[in-house]
C-alpha cells in the first residue's frame, strides 16, 4: 500500500513535467532496449505502445501496474509470448516510460 501511494505521489509529480519529457523517454526507451520488442505503432516481438495505449484507455490502475509489468516482466497480457525482467530500469524511469507509452495516440 505503502509503495503504490509512493508510485502515486511521483507520478503526480511528474505528470506536468511529461510533455517536455517525451523526448528523453523516447532515447530512454531506446536505452533500456524496449525498442528491441516494443515499436510505437507496429506489433514486433511484443505489442506496439499505441496498442498498449489504447487498451489502457480510461484504466486508472494502468500506470501502476504498467510500471510493475515492466520491471518485473510477465506474459498472458497479449499472448504467449513473455516480456523479460528489464533489471536495469528503475522505478522512476518505468514511470517515464510508461507515461510515453500511454500517451502515444
Ligand atoms: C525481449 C522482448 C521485449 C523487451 C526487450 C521489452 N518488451 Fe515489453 N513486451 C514484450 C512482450 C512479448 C509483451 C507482451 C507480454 C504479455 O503478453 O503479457 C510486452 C508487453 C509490454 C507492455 C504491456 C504490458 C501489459 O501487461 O499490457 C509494456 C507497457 C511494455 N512491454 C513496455 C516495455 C518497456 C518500457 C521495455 C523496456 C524497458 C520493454 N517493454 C522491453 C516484449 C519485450
Amino acid at each position: 500500500m505503502q509503495k503504490l501511494l509512493m508510485t502515486t505521489t511521483v507520478a503526480m509529480a511528474l505528470g506536468m513535467a511529461v510533455g517536455a519529457q517525451a523526448q528523453d523517454a523516447a532515447k530512454l526507451a531506446q536505452d533500456k532496449a524496449c525498442l528491441a520488442c516494443h515499436q510505437i505503432d507496429k506489433k514486433l516481438v511484443g505489442p506496439s505502445y499505441k496498442e498498449i495505449s489504447k487498451k489502457y484507455t480510461g484504466n486508472k490502475g494502468a500506470e501502476a501496474l504498467l510500471i510493475k509489468k515492466v520491471r518485473e516482466g510477465g506474459v498472458g497480457a497479449w499472448g504467449q509470448i513473455p516480456m523479460p525482467p528489464s533489471a536495469g530500469v528503475n522505478e522512476k524511469e518505468a514511470l517515464i516510460l510508461v507515461k510515453w507509452i500511454l500517451s502515444q495516440k
